[in-house]
This record gives C-alpha cells, sequence and structure tokens, in this order.
C-alpha cells in the first residue's frame, strides 16, 4: 500500500518523479524517497514523515539526474517508519536501488541465507532483500542485464509485490515487476513513466498500459517490453484515461476531501450514464455475465472491507426487495476463513474503490476456486479486482485522493441500485416501465445530493460545537442503519474520536446503558411513506434516549414534524423513496465527521495510520 513512480526520459528525472509521488501520497505517507542516477552514479534520498520532508531534504542536498529516477511513499508493513527503513533499498555496492509495495512472505528465510553469504543489512524491511538478490543475480550473469535479473530474483519470492530497480549496470533502463499488487505504465513520446496509478503521470500522459500478474516490464525512453518471469513476452492492455490532471488536484480547495464531497452530484450523475439503451432497457456494458448466468443464480454474496462494505449491506435491502434472492454481506477479511457455502448458482459481488484490497482480492480469488461467478464493483479502470473477476461495473466517481471514501461510496451506492434492478429485469422480476421509474428516481439524486450539500453550513457549525466529545453514537434503522455505520467510520478515521452505531432497535437490548447526559446521538430516520411503522418506531427510539440525557441529532426528511419536538438538532434531507435515503442521508454525516475532525486540527486527507489503498491482508 505504497505509492511508487518511476521515470526514464529527457525531463529531469527527480521532478518528475517527486511530482508523481506527490500524487500518490494518499496510499501512504509515513515516509517518503528517490533513487536517481546522477552522471551514471547512483544516488538517493529518503526521509521519514511526509513528502514535505524529502522536499526539504532534496533542497538542502540537490541533484542533478540523468532523466532516469524512481520514488516511493511508504505506509510501513516491516519496520518502523525512519529514515533507514524507508525506501529505495541499495544493495552493499551501492549500485542497485529497490522500491517495492507489498509484503515478500520468504523474506526471512532470503535474508538468513545473504546475510550466511556475507550481505550487511541496513533496514529491518522485507524489500531490502531484493537489492541483494538482484545484486547477486547481476555480479553471476555478469552481462548488465537487470530485466533478466528481475525476472530471476522474482521466481524466488513469495507474497505480494510491486518492484521497481535501477541499477548503475543498466543506466538507460527502470525494470519492474508485478504479483498481486498495482503497477501500470505511462506511454510518453521519448520518454516512459510507470507507477502504482495513473494519477502518477497523469500531467504527462493519458495513454497506459496494464499489467498482468507475474510480468517485468523493462522500460527505455523509446521502448517498453513487458514479459512473463520466464522472459516469454506478455500480453497486456493499453487503454486511455479518460480523465485529466485537473481531476485529481484540489481545484481551488483546501483538502481534497472537501471537494471530493461537493463532487457528489457530479460523480452520482456520471455512475449513471449511458445505463439505459435507447429502447429503455436498462444495459451494464462491462458486466460480461450473460442473462442466462445471471438467472441460474439462487444467491448473492457481497465481499468488500471498509465503506464498500457499508455499501454492500445497503445493496443487501434494495437486491432482496427487488430481486427476491437471498443476499449475505460479508467483511472480506472474515469471508474466506470461516468456509463458506459457495457453488456455480452463487453469484459474489466485491466492491472495492481501488479494485487493490487485497482482503477482497483475496476473498473473490477463494470464491472463483469455489467455481462461483463474481461480478467487481470498482471506480479504478484496469486494478487487479476487476480484472479478476467475471464482470466489472465500474463507478465513475473519478479519482478520489481523500483516504476517507465520499464520492465513491455513493456512486458506489448507485452500482449498486444498478445492479439490482438489472438483476430484476434480465430475471424478468419487474416490468420495464418499474424499473425506469427507479432510474428516474435516481436521475433525480444528483439534484438531491446538491441539495444537501446546498444546505449543510449548520452541520458544519454542529461539528464545530463538538470537537471536543469523547464519544458519538449513531442509530439507524433499514438501510439507515449501514449509513449509521457509515457516520461512525467517517467519524473514527477522521476525528480519531469513538464513534458507534446500533440498529436503533437492539438499543434496549443493551446500548442504551451508555446514555447519559450530554452524550451527542446522531439518528438516520427512516422516511415515512412506505416504511411508516419503522419510522415511528424510531422516532420511539429518539424519545427514550433523550429522556436520559441525549444530545439528539437527528437526521429526517424535510418536513417530517413529528420528530422535531425531540431534536436538540433537526437536519432536514430531502424526502426521496426510501431505498435510495442513503445517497443524501450520507452527505451529511460526511461533512460532519470532516469538519470536526479540521476543528481538531487533523490533515483530513491522511488520517493518521491509514493508507487508501490496503494491498495487504
Ligand atoms: O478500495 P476499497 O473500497 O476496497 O477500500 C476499502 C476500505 O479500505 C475503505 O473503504 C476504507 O474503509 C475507507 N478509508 C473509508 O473511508
Amino acid at each position: 500500500m505504497c505509492g511508487i513512480v518511476g521515470y526514464v526520459g529527457p525531463k529531469p528525472a527527480l521532478e518528475v518523479v517527486v511530482e508523481g509521488l506527490a500524487r500518490l501520497e494518499y496510499r501512504g505517507y509515513d515516509s517518503a524517497g528517490v533513487a536517481v542516477l546522477s552522471d551514471g552514479k547512483l544516488q538517493t534520498e529518503k526521509r521519514a514523515g511526509k513528502l514535505a520532508n524529502l522536499r526539504a531534504a532534496l533542497k538542502e542536498n540537490p541533484r542533478s539526474a540523468d532523466g532516469i529516477g524512481i520514488g516511493h511513499t511508504r505506509w510501513a508493513t516491516h519496520g518502523a517508519p525512519t529514515d533507514g527503513n524507508a525506501h529505495p533499498h541499495v544493495d552493499n555496492a551501492n549500485r542497485v536501488a529497490v522500491i517495492h509495495n507489498g509484503i515478500i512472505e520468504n523474506f526471512a528465510q532470503l535474508r538468513v541465507e545473504l546475510e550466511e553469504r556475507g550481505c550487511k543489512f541496513r533496514s529491518e524491511t522485507d524489500t531490502e532483500v531484493v537489492a541483494h538478490l538482484l545484486s547477486e543475480e547481476l555480479a553471476e550473469r555478469g552481462d548488465n542485464d537487470l530485466g533478466a535479473a528481475m525476472r530471476s530474483v522474482c521466481r524466488r519470492l513469495e507474497g505480494a509485490f510491486t518492484l521497481v530497480a535501477i541499477s548503475e549496470d543498466a543506466p538507460d533502463l527502470v525494470v519492474a515487476a508485478r504479483r498481486n499488487s498495482p503497477l501500470v505504465v505511462g506511454r510518453g513520446d521519448g520518454e516512459n513513466f510507470l507507477a502504482s496509478d495513473v494519477a502518477a503521470f497523469i500531467a504527462h500522459t493519458r495513454d497506459a498500459i496494464e499489467l498482468g500478474q507475474d510480468q517485468v516490464v523493462e522500460l527505455r525512453a523509446d521502448s517498453i517490453t513487458v514479459t512473463d518471469y520466464d522472459g516469454a513476452p506478455a500480453p497486456v492492455r493499453e487503454y486511455h484515461v479518460d480523465w485529466d490532471a485537473s481531476a485529481a488536484e484540489k481545484g481551488g480547495y483546501e483538502y481534497f476531501m472537501l471537494k471530493e464531497i461537493v463532487e457528489q452530484p457530479r460523480a452520482v450523475a456520471d455512475t449513471l450514464l449511458g445505463r439505459v439503451a435507447v429502447d429503455g432497457t436498462l444495459t451494464l456494458d462491462e458486466m460480461r455475465l450473460a442473462p442466462h448466468e445471471l438467472r441460474e443464480i439462487s444467491k448473492i454474496v457481497i465481499i468488500a472491507c471498509g465503506t464498500s462494505y457499508h455499501a454492500g449491506l445497503i445493496a443487501k435491502y434494495a437486491i432482496e426487495h427487488w430481486c427476491r434472492i437471498p443476499c449475505e454481506v460479508e467483511v472480506a477479511s472474515e469471508f474466506r476463513y470461516r468456509d463458506p457455502i459457495l457453488d456455480r448458482q452463487t453469484l459474489v459481488i466485491a466492491i472495492s474503490q481501488s479494485g487493490e484490497s487485497m482482503d477482497t482480492l483475496m476473498a473473490l480469488r477463494y470464491a472463483r476456486e469455489q467455481q462461483s461467478r463474481v461480478l467487481a464493483i470498482c471506480n479504478v479502470n484496469g486494478s487487479t479486482i476487476p480484472r479478476e473477476s467475471d464482470g466489472v461495473l465500474y463507478t465513475h466517481a473519478g479519482p478520489e485522493v481523500g483516504v476517507a471514501a465520499t464520492k465513491t461510496f455513493l456512486t458506489q451506492l448507485v452500482a449498486c441500485y444498478l445492479v439490482g434492478l438489472y438483476l430484476a429485469q434480465v430475471r424478468g422480476l419487474k416490468f420495464g416501465d418499474e424499473i425506469n421509474t427507479i432510474i428516474g428516481q435516481l436521475a433525480r439524486m444528483p439534484e438531491q445530493v446538491d441539495k444537501v450539500l446546498q444546505t449543510v453550513e449548520p452541520v458544519r457549525e454542529l461539528a464545530r460545537s463538538l470537537a471536543d466529545a469523547k464519544t458519538v453514537l449513531f442509530l439507524g434503522r433499514h438501510v439507515g442503519y449501514p449509513v449509521a455505520m457509515e457516520g461512525a467510520l467517517k467519524l473514527k478515521e477522521l476525528a480519531y474520536m469513538h464513534a458507534e452505531a446500533f440498529a436503533a432497535g437492539e438499543l434496549k437490548h443493551g446500548p442504551i446503558a451508555l446514555i447519559e447526559d450530554g452524550l451527542p446521538v446522531v439518528v438516520v430516520v427512516p422516511s415515512r411513506e412506505g416504511r411508516s411503522v419503522l419510522h415511528d418506531k424510531i422516532v420511539s427510539n429518539i424519545q427514550e434516549i433523550r429522556a436520559r440525557g441525549a444530545r439528539t441529532i437527528v437526521i429526517a426528511e424535510e418536513g417530517d414534524d413529528s420528530v422535531r419536538p425531540y431534536s436538540d438538532t433537526l437536519i432536514e434531507i430531502p424526502a426521496v423513496p426510501t431505498l435510495l435515503q442513503p445517497i443524501v442521508a450520507t452527505v451529511p454525516l460526511q461533512v460532519f465527521a470532516c469538519e470536526l475532525a479540521l476543528a481538531k486540527g487533523n490533515d483530513v486527507d491522511q488520517p493518521r495510520n491509514l493508507a487508501k489503498s490496503v494491498t495487504v491482508e
């Protein structure tokens, strides 16, 4: 879950690499480093802490570079985030530099072997073994073939990795390898790039190449060669990135998260674009699962982590209601360890913004081994999870840089609704006009989200007033329960506060004992339309907690006067169909968490201990 960048070409390599790292800092930010060839000599600089520390070090000690460089921003797995453990790592002769994303599982054994052969280790990382192995391999070969050396080393590694190396022995070359970890190549004109994410090089080129599993790429200024680990030419997919550098920049906002929150109406609209054919039927082009396969499905299992898991919990309500197919939702990290019952008739839906979460990837691989069909819902084109799935539905949220998922959550919801409706369509469970009615309601969502965004100033004020609170509880029912969970997660990750969500009906079974004088409790109230029983029950829940001293913060649809007498703060959201309410109800909770975190002085784009893309289990 680190960020890597490589460049070869006529531009000042150091600048290109550091600029690329700035765009990848969301992937990890506990240390950063670069390696360049300067007059044929390998030079490295690395610093613990954010990229700013590395920039300061480079300013103090400026380097020229020969147009070849690699850079890394780290999220520590092996070894503390210190200068010494920061990447790149070099061999003992200081001729080879390596950066790495992932975990080399057999590194301990390899390290023992290398130490026995006299290698001196300077870090606690798993990565350093690769620098020494490459060095040994180059010495043994004697032909300066860094690509061949990398292939040979990769055959000895176990685990998940993207590795990038440069060497004084091959001064025109950047070599990279991947296994179960992201790597994309950017094809330029007389220059080439590689990175964990296209965002790193989008300012230079939008022509990308997606590498497959167990492949090695050799990048020169005028050529890109991809092989498998045995050196045979390997197939790759070339594609054009349909967003530009400005989409990955802050656009005048102090934080990406603030920008990404206000981008939500556009993101929702874009995710709906092009889904309905001229004859009014829903068409999901990248679905790749034939209608007859979808008609055979007898059970759906949704696997995901964090915010994506919350999207899955909401999807369950919609899919079961519209399609009458049993739907389970499970945290991906738990899934394969409980021996789940899967077969060919099970459709597994893997939801992942990044398409790289290792927990979700491993769960989907397990599902495919059990012969289940897998459909991915993902925001990153060409990432591993959609590539390894039978079908994919891309959310079109654009790049999300802030670590906290916001616009991608709303677009995941839209994608889940589309999947539910599509299943209902192919299984003949809904008439076309019924589906079109719901699509029409979805099409109005961007406007409704925009309305929420126009009216959130009081939510910001409320958040600032609660900056000293120790705990905030969240309650919801039906689809409002996962919304409450998402609200609590946002507050934990951004404001570092204790926050917990409960199904409001569960209160009386224990959690009500937590209620004390002044405790802030956010309650997501279901629509009165269609779910009046639930609505009335939650109004009773609000009265119960208020009677015990809670400070009630109530999110309810506009015009719902029944909650007004029991709300210390009432946050009104537009009245929308019950199943779609999460799209509007989540937005004030995102704003609330973001503002409260800012009031505490926290960095909302890069909260402590977190990374955007979690590529370790
Ligand atoms: O990329 P993914 O959707 O697979 O990521 C899953 C979680 O790591 C992610 O949603 C995380 O919980 C977010 N930081 C929440 O805001």
